[in-house]
């Protein structure tokens, strides 16, 4: 893999990860696959590419998430990465869903971890993972595949999706936030609160902004270009600012957090408005956790 060599992680670190990880079988699986016929596949030519991800290196992969390279390797890096274990922390963010989801959206999806877990818990729904970069959406449809998994794969940016407004009641990112400038940020919340039906909700599970604020050295090690600025924001202030509502953040064995929020349903003359207006479709969502009961949400309004 095309790597810049000055940072900690490619110096020290990446020599101990690669002596766990089967690199003979990752050149096998990179050799496997036509990356270029296959990432056309899933390549929209009117998606633009922001430049904060294409003028930036992250994890020390020349190229960022441009090319096979990052797409191969990830998920052996990632399984070290995730403390205490990967599972458990994607598992976090299945926990925190309050909605029982006829359509998901899983934004900067990468290769897919989290979206095939979002699948396997909800196996009725319709699930979508959305990336900007083909090749990763390649692994990622590889994994489904390989799993049995029938999920959709979107080439896209999650500033400015094509999808409808009001298409999902399940919104979520993984790890997707500490890798955008603030700015950016925002317009994917803006763009997921569009997305979501009222009611809906929206999951964030990334770094813990407390912990990472104490750990400047991190960026020294996985060459993180935004994991500053993100360490010194409050995603919860964020998603206020984007309209969600009981916003809360809960720590996730203290080195990243799950942040939840809904989208309320609009209430006209002290009543909720119907339902069945905003969404597409109407569905069965409950809702498992009383916490939700001070705003709009569909639990209320349709099952009880
Ligand atoms: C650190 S990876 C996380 C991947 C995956 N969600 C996970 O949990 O392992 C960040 C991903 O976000 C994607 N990404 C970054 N900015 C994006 C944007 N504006 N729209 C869509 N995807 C984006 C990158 O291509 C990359 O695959």
């Amino acid at each position: 893999m095309a790597t810049s060599k000055d940072t900690i992680w490619e110096k020290f670190l990446s020599p101990v990860v690669r002596s766990f990880i089967d690199e003979e079988g990752l050149r096998r699986y990179a050799d496997s696959i036509d990356w270029e016929q296959e990432s056309d596949r899933w390549r929209q030519s009117d998606v633009i590419m922001p430049l904060y991800y294409t003028e930036q290196n992250f994890h020390g992969i020349n190229g960022g998430y441009l090319n096979s390279s990052a797409a191969v390797s990830y998920d052996p890096i990632t399984q070290y990465v995730l403390l205490p274990n990967e599972n458990v922390v994607r598992q976090a963010l299945i926990d925190a869903v309050k909605v029982k989801p006829t359509r998901v959206l899983d934004l900067g999806c990468g290769t897919g971890s989290t979206t095939l877990m979002l699948k396997q818990a909800f196996p009725q729904a319709e699930v979508w993972g959305l990336d900007l970069s083909p090749y990763m959406l390649v692994r990622a449809a590889d994994k489904a595949r390989k799993a049995d998994l029938d999920i959709h794969w979107q080439h896209g940016n999650a500033e400015t999706t094509k999808f409808p407004q009001g298409n999902f009641e399940l919104v979520t990112a993984s790890l997707l936030f500490h890798e955008t400038p603030r700015v950016i940020c925002q317009a994917i919340l803006r763009e997921s609160f569009r997305l979501l039906v009222p009611g809906g909700q929206i999951l964030i599970l990334d770094g813990n902004q407390k912990t990472l604020r104490q750990l400047s050295w991190l960026n020294d090690i996985f060459e993180e270009p935004y994991i500053r600025e993100y360490a010194d924001d409050n995603l919860d202030a964020r998603l206020g600012a984007a309209g969600f509502k009981a916003v809360r953040s809960e720590n996730v064995w203290w080195i990243n957090q799950v942040t939840s929020g809904i989208k309320p349903i609009p209430v006209v003359n002290g009543n909720m408005q119907d339902y069945a207006r905003h969404t597409p479709t109407p569905i069965n969502t409950t809702i498992d956790n009383n916490d939700l009961e001070d705003f709009g949400s569909p639990v209320f309004g349709l099952v009880r």
